[in-house]
């Protein structure tokens, strides 16, 4: 089918957050250990213990930021099991996360070390659930404190002088789950009092992040923003997409085109999760000073058969590349609030973008997909309005694409497209309105698979990955593309000087 639309090239909506390409790495299963931390005696590439691979392609899609130790394991993690010598760390079960024992030896100056060699910036999630008080305040202290106090002497100690800078610090995670069971009533006031002992050290500031809502608990984001909206910073919103149900979510290859589109019209719920807790926000924020961080999204399938269930491992195919596209896309729109997201998670767990076995690293479609789109962090959003067409399956309709852009400091333009058809390409017309240069030169990528669930393995690497594209042509004003179908796709405008 054709699809119009108009880009408004001079019509800036505002900027995109480059942490809205954040990432978020846990202590679960082969995230941490073997998918990053493999340690420096390991035999695999590494510095100072962290695999140089992971660093390398990590450091390619520009990681802005990375959210650690948890998820649920950041509510029983005990920040002081995890410093000095390492042989000398205290064990402790990971419950949440297949029951294994955990040596702790990637603990905070490991995951400081880590962030400095990407380059991004520390997203540090402390513990309310089982945790106190002082022992937030305290690592707190450890951390940021320039002066001499216990805790910046205890860190000297340990080999760091100088404190790191910190600014995004998270009070708990899913407090209305694992990390407490918790009422909202009762998570928010815990929130006020957390959150006063994370103190501002020297030029250090604290972005004091209070954990939001499971989902489409509109309740829970109305508590806390009453209760609590004037302490923080801003609010989390986790939402996951199960092509099924929890109990049987889905195998993450092998399916049909059915659950392909369930999962598809699954994901874009984003939008209306955004819209309506961002309409509670405003009511009690009307000026937007607080930011919605989405610190946990992505797909969330059956493990791989025959690994361990607490692992969470799972493959990646187109199917997950259009999810992370059209979730950008909805990030993109809703900018104004949505400050920061953190795709789960990094490495070898749910929608990652890296998997590893032994030496071996493959990256993902959606790894492709973070690769294409990091020409939009700290862009212009442009407006774009498209009939996106639809897409049917029995009753039911979704969008057949959705399209993004934005203009970045240089002045290029970046179109990204979404074609969600698993079974037909699409064309769409853009009426470009609004360019500095009638002809500019255009050039394009796209991520394509010869099936629904086209995947790498570490037998072929390379089954899916970006090509060029050149499936456009500009005449008269009008750029008409035609969209390979299930495929992303970035433009590049370049405007001659
Ligand atoms: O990402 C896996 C888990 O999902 C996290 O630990 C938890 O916060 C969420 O339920």
């Amino acid at each position: 089918m054709t699809l119009q639309g108009v880009l408004n090239a001079d019509l800036g909506q505002g900027s995109i957050n480059r942490n809205i390409y954040g990432h978020f790495s846990e202590h679960l299963g082969r995230c941490i250990y073997e998918g990053i931390w493999v340690g420096e005696d390991s035999p695999i590439p590494n510095t100072n213990g962290i695999r140089n691979d992971v660093l390398e392609a990590l450091k390619k899609i520009k990681i802005p930021v990375l959210r650690w130790p948890g998820g649920c394991f950041a509510d029983e993690y005990h920040w002081k099991d995890g410093i000095g010598p390492k042989e000398a760390r205290k064990e402790m079960i990971n419950t949440h996360w297949g029951g294994v024992v955990e040596n702790n030896h990637f603990g905070t100056h490991e995951f400081m070390d880590l962030c400095a060699q990407l380059g991004c910036e520390p997203y540090i999630n402390g513990n309310v659930g089982s945790g106190t008080v002082q022992e937030m305040s305290e690592w707190v202290e450890y951390l940021t404190f320039g002066g001499k106090s216990p805790m910046s002497d205890l860190r000297s100690q340990n080999g760091h002088e100088e404190p790191w800078k910190v600014t995004y610090f998270g009070v708990g995670n899913e407090n209305w789950g694992c990390g407490g069971n918790m009422r909202p009533e009762y998570y928010a006031d815990l929130y006020r009092r957390f959150q006063t002992y994370v103190r501002n050290y020297d030029d250090n500031k604290i972005h004091r992040i209070a954990c939001g809502p499971n989902s489409d608990d509109y309740n829970w984001t109305e508590v806390l923003m009453r209760e609590a909206g004037r302490f923080m910073d801003s609010i989390t919103l986790h939402y996951y997409t199960v092509p099924k149900d929890w109990n049987n979510k889905g195998g993450a290859t092998g399916f049909d085109e059915e659950l392909w589109f369930e999962t598809l019209k699954k994901a874009l719920h984003m939008d209306e999760l955004i819209t309506r807790h961002s309409t509670i926000m405003d009511k009690y924020d009307p000026e937007g000073r607080v930011g919605l961080i989405v610190d946990e999204w992505g797909t969330w399938y059956d493990v791989e058969p025959g690994t361990n269930p607490g692992f969470l491992y799972q493959q990646n195919t187109m199917r997950d590349a259009l999810v992370a596209g059209l979730t950008f896309h909805i990030f993109h729109k809703h900018s104004g609030r949505v400050r920061m997201a953190n795709i789960a998670q990094t490495v070898n767990v749910l929608q990652a973008v890296i998997l590893t076995e032994g030496e071996k690293m493959i990256l993902t479609p959606t790894y492709h997909v973070f690769d294409m789109y990091k020409v939009h962090q700290d862009a212009e959003l442009l407006e774009l309005s498209l009939d996106g067409g639809s897409y049917k399956m029995g009753d039911e309709e979704i969008p057949a694409v959705t399209a993004t852009a934005s203009r970045d400091a240089q002045g290029a333009i970046h179109i990204s497209f979404c074609n969600l058809q698993a079974d037909s390409a699409n064309q769409v017309k853009l009426d470009l309105r609004g360019l500095a240069s009638c002809e500019p030169s255009i050039t394009g990528s796209t991520l394509t698979g010869d099936k629904i669930d086209a995947h790498n393995t570490f037998e072929q690497p390379e089954a899916v990955a970006p090509r060029a594209f050149t499936d456009f042509v500009l005449e008269n004003g009008t750029l008409s593309v035609t969209l390979p179908a299930m495929s992303v796709t970035t433009l590049e405008l370049a405007v001659k000087a």
